[in-house]
């Protein structure tokens, strides 16, 4: 069971819904604009089975699939996922060379379906260090994809949030050197526009995955108010039953953005 606020009451009702009664429910409530997932247990979920850790990212390409379908399919309108962090090149090298395969493979594959849900697709995280081959596809995905009006899929992708908020840091120090900014001016909404997720609104909910309760340098910035939702299920066995659940109890939370 998902670990999570709320009544128990409430959980124990949730938990017994299906995937079809949890969809229909979340449609008739105001659903999270912007939902990022930190997909965490491939590894974990392919030694459990006796399979090598690859085996794990392979599976877990078709639980992103699954994922973005379904979020697509109830209307929410940005969805971010953590693909590859700017700490996953410290893994043996085998299995960097993997994830970066799996990747340049699944955005080719993939175009077609993101075209046909109307889906546009962005990354947000360094260019440097990602083979220019894997950047040219990607960057063919994102400019194909631009001007769809559905679902924006936000691929995190050599991405650390600490790394973000120093180029952040680059940009404006610039732009207070060059004149175009007095310092008095730096407020939030312009430390926004200097990220990376300019333009995205901040999560309204965060998913993590395979039960660990932190949040890795994930977007530190944007989640100042975000509501976690922590499952065991391992990212390979994540499925749009999970999503709505996740969805469903977020509903019932109440925000208060500090507020009393
Ligand atoms: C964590 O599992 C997950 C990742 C390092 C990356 C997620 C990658 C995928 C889902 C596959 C490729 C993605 C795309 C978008 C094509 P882990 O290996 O840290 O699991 P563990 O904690 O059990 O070791």
């Amino acid at each position: 069971m998902a670990l999570k606020a709320g009544t128990d009451a409430a959980a124990v009702e949730l938990t017994t819904l299906g995937e079809r009664e949890l969809r229909d429910r979340i449609l008739t409530r105001p659903l999270p604009r912007h939902v990022a997932i930190i997909m965490d247990g491939n590894g974990r979920w392919a030694t459990s089975r006796g399979l090598p850790r690859v085996a794990g990212h392979s599976e877990g390409v078709k639980a992103v699939r699954n994922t973005v379908r379904a979020a697509g399919e109830v209307g929410i309108e940005y969805l971010t996922l953590y693909a590859f962090s700017s700490e996953n090149w410290n893994r043996p090298r085998h299995e960097v060379s993997t994830l970066m395969s799996l990747l340049e493979r699944s955005i080719d594959r993939e175009l077609p379906e993101l075209m046909a849900r109307n889906v546009r697709f962005r990354v947000i995280g360094r260019p440097n260090g990602v083979p220019p081959e894997v950047q040219r596809r990607i960057g063919h995905v994102v400019d194909a994809t631009a001007a769809n009006g559905g679902l924006t899929l936000v691929m995190a992708f050599n991405y650390g949030a600490r790394d973000e908020i120093v180029d952040a840091f680059r940009q404006l120090a610039k732009d207070v050197r060059d004149g175009r900014v007095e310092p008095e001016e730096i407020d939030e909404v312009r430390i926004g526009r200097a990220l990376y997720t300019d333009g995205v609104p901040d999560p309204d909910l965060l998913i993590r995955t395979s039960g660990e309760m932190r949040l890795s340098n994930f977007l530190l910035w944007q989640v100042a108010y975000t509501e976690l939702w922590v499952t065991p299920t391992r990212w390979p066995d994540f499925g749009p039953r999970d999503l709505y659940l996740a969805v469903a109890d977020f509903q019932q939370r109440d925000r208060r953005f500090g507020r009393v």
